[in-house]
């Protein structure tokens, strides 16, 4: 458990709190390429770490993410004019660049130069992979976005799919690094023999890395195998997640590469970018987003009880919840526990041991920047930014087998 106060820490995000800070150390989604598909269409809101902005594209495709206020009088932005290379307020045609110039002000008198003494807030933005990363930090202090796997990927061998969850980041990531929940909630056959012989009580451990940190979770398999999965948590709040254990990365296996961004204290963006070397197909990326409206929302959501089927519950699917993507099962679990849960009610037990060992390392980031220290994985040169073997691994070997060795040639230092 947490007390109060750790918990207050870890899970406020707005601006001027430390977690807010240290969130804006990094590069970070801000949203999806495709809500602003076309150079000069509408602008979209975007809320994020508790700040209301606008995104937009401008007549060279570039993107701008603006402060949402008109730098005027603040009438919002959402409802402006793009056009020729900038977004024109409606109520008196200020008119912003991407950078926050204010390039116009045609309601004052000609000889005015105000304008130039003005700066908007305006956040940077590079698109990869289908996302817009920003970076809210202060400026002097940008660092370099790491190089990960999907640097070298291909647009066809990537999707990236956008839910909302309707609670606090930390409680959406947490299960990600919660590895002894995926043998209950995303057991989806609860009768499968196979599934029987994974043992639900694994022997968990947590490491600390340049990126963050590393889980790792050990299962007795019948009983001459065992089944070992890494996984690992890249700051300042991404992940990813093995697949099913017999799958593989070259054939069907779609890995994710998860990003988990706050929108304020009590909702969250879910990015999953879902790679794999094989092309996607078309009708393989509708159902990749199946599951989630028009808007990101989740279709099975809090408000209708995630749909869950009580008779399924009983027969076959243990949670009740018949999920495309097991992050509608992990919805329920998480969002449950109420907008931000009190983490001084718990009552942690072994099967937390990495959720325990995550937030101490979050803890000391939080208390090295108080004290001036960068945290880790803030990336400033160039031959630091190779993460492009940074993945997930997961192994079924002989009870026995040195695991260790196994899984460094399946993780990290895949080849
Ligand atoms: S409030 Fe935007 S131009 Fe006046
Ligand atoms: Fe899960």
């Amino acid at each position: 458990m947490l007390s109060r106060e750790e918990n207050e820490l870890l899970t406020r995000v707005g601006p001027g709190t430390a977690m807010g800070y240290l969130m804006r150390c990094y590069w970070i989604p801000a949203l999806l390429s495709e809500e602003i598909s076309s150079a000069d269409g509408a602008p979209v809101r975007v809320r994020l770490l508790g700040e209301d902005l606008v995104a937009f594209r401008d007549s060279q495709g570039r993107v701008g993410l603006l402060g949402e206020h008109c730098a005027h009088r603040g009438t919002s932005l959402f409802f402006g004019r793009n056009e020729q290379c900038g977004l024109r307020c409606i109520y008196h045609g200020w008119k912003y660049d991407v950078d926050g110039h204010v390039l116009e002000t045609p309601a004052e008198p000609a000889e005015s130069d105000y304008r130039s003494k003005l700066r908007h807030i305006a956040y940077p933005c590079q698109e990869i992979a289908g996302i817009v990363f920003t970076y809210m930090g202060v400026p002097e202090k940008m660092p370099l976005i790491p190089r990960y796997e999907w640097a070298e990927l291909q647009p066809r061998q990537m999707f990236a799919v956008k839910s909302l969850l309707e609670c606090n980041y930390l409680q959406g990531i947490e299960g990600d690094f919660d590895s002894s929940h995926t043998s209950f909630l995303h057991n989806n056959d609860i009768n499968n023999a196979e599934r029987l012989k994974r043992d639900g009580a694994p022997t968990l451990e947590a490491e600390e890395t340049g990126y963050g940190m590393r889980a790792i979770s050990i299962r007795k398999f019948g009983t001459e195998q065992i089944y070992v999965r890494t996984s690992p948590y890249i700051m300042p709040s991404f992940s990813i997640v093995p697949g099913p254990p017999t799958a593989k990365f070259e054939e069907d296996d779609i890995r994710g590469f998860r990003f988990w961004v706050p929108i304020d204290d009590g909702f969250t963006w879910l990015y999953i970018l879902n790679m794999r070397k094989k092309p996607f197909a078309d009708e393989e990326r509708k159902a990749l987003r199946s599951w989630t409206d028009g808007e990101y929302r989740r279709k099975r959501n809090r408000h209708n009880d995630y749909l869950i089927n009580r008779e399924l519950q009983r027969t076959r699917i243990y949670s009740g919840i018949e999920a495309i993507n097991p992050a509608e099962q992990d919805g329920c679990a998480t969002e449950s526990m109420g907008p931000i849960f009190d983490r001084s009610k718990e009552h942690l037990a072994y099967s937390d041991k990495t959720i325990i060992a995550l937030r101490k390392m979050l803890l000391n980031a939080l208390d090295g920047l108080a004290r001036g220290q960068e945290p880790a994985h803030v990336i400033r040169q160039e031959s630091e930014r190779d993460f492009l073997r940074l993945r997930s691994a997961k192994a079924i070997l002989p009870t026995g087998t040195d695991w260790c060795k196994v899984m460094e040639g399946l993780g990290e230092n895949d080849a």
